[in-house]
């Protein structure tokens, strides 16, 4: 479903990443883990198209998204989805708004309909008008879930979205995300520093070391 070879990563002259292969099943929840500074997040940044390969291909259900920095695919056209851990959702709008963001092209009553369908996936009806100040972290990282959700992307990533929350909210909310990427088959990628956290969430794990990705389990 997906597949990564041989990517390298590297700014300026300093190696991040070299030899990172990774290989995904459909559905397949995967968490990433490794040292501050491993290269996690990067990895996600060029999955995602936010920053150009130039070493390495990346092919998605079938379509090349990168080959060696040729054909690159840009970030809106790869259908891939992200949440991030600081930023999750744009303060000066409403959570429908937020959750609008990446289906503009559908009707208004598809929207509303799609809008109303994830958060009642995200357990969170009702809220639409709400703006994210309003909600608690673990309610604004599920908003930012249901708008990462609404485009149906083939694969989502997501690096540290648990990490600002207090032990048992980290834990409830692992386990409903888990729930919910179960229950929708999409594929996904988690970074943690959680060695139990990746080993609860995920249906494999792996760990960056010295610049290439170990399988753990
Ligand atoms: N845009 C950039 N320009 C130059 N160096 C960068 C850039 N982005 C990341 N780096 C460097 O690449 C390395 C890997 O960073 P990255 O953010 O991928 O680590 P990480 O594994 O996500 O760490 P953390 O667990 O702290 O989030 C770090 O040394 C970082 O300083
Ligand atoms: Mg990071």
């Amino acid at each position: 479903m997906l597949t990564i070879r041989n990517l390298s990563i590297k700014y300026n002259k300093k190696t991040i990443l070299q030899g990172f292969n990774l290989e995904l099943a459909h559905g397949e929840i995967f968490a990433l883990l490794g040292d501050s500074g491993s290269g996690k997040s990067s990895a996600l940044r060029f999955i995602a198209g936010l920053d150009e390969v130039h070493s390495g291909s990346i092919v998605l259900n079938g379509k090349s998204l990168s080959n060696n920095g040729q054909h690159q695919v840009s970030a809106e056209n790869r259908d891939v989805g992200m949440v991030f851990q600081d930023y999750a959702l744009f303060p000066h709008m409403s959570v429908e708004k937020n959750i609008a963001f990446g289906i503009h092209h559908l009707s208004k009553n598809k929207k509303n309909a799609r809008i109303k369908e994830l958060l009642l996936l995200v357990d969170l009806s009702g809220v639409e008008k709400k703006y994210p100040h309003q909600l608690s972290g673990g309610e604004q990282q599920r908003v930012a879930l249901a708008r990462a959700l609404a485009p149906n992307p083939k694969l989502l990533l997501l690096d540290e979205p648990f990490s600002n929350l207090d032990q048992k909210h980290r834990e409830n909310l692992a386990n409903q995300v888990k729930d919910i990427l179960k229950k929708t088959s999409t594929t996904a990628i988690l970074v943690t520093h959680d060695e139990a956290e990746a080993n609860k969430f995920s249906d494999r794990y792996g760990i960056i070391e010295q610049q290439q990705l170990k399988d753990k389990k």
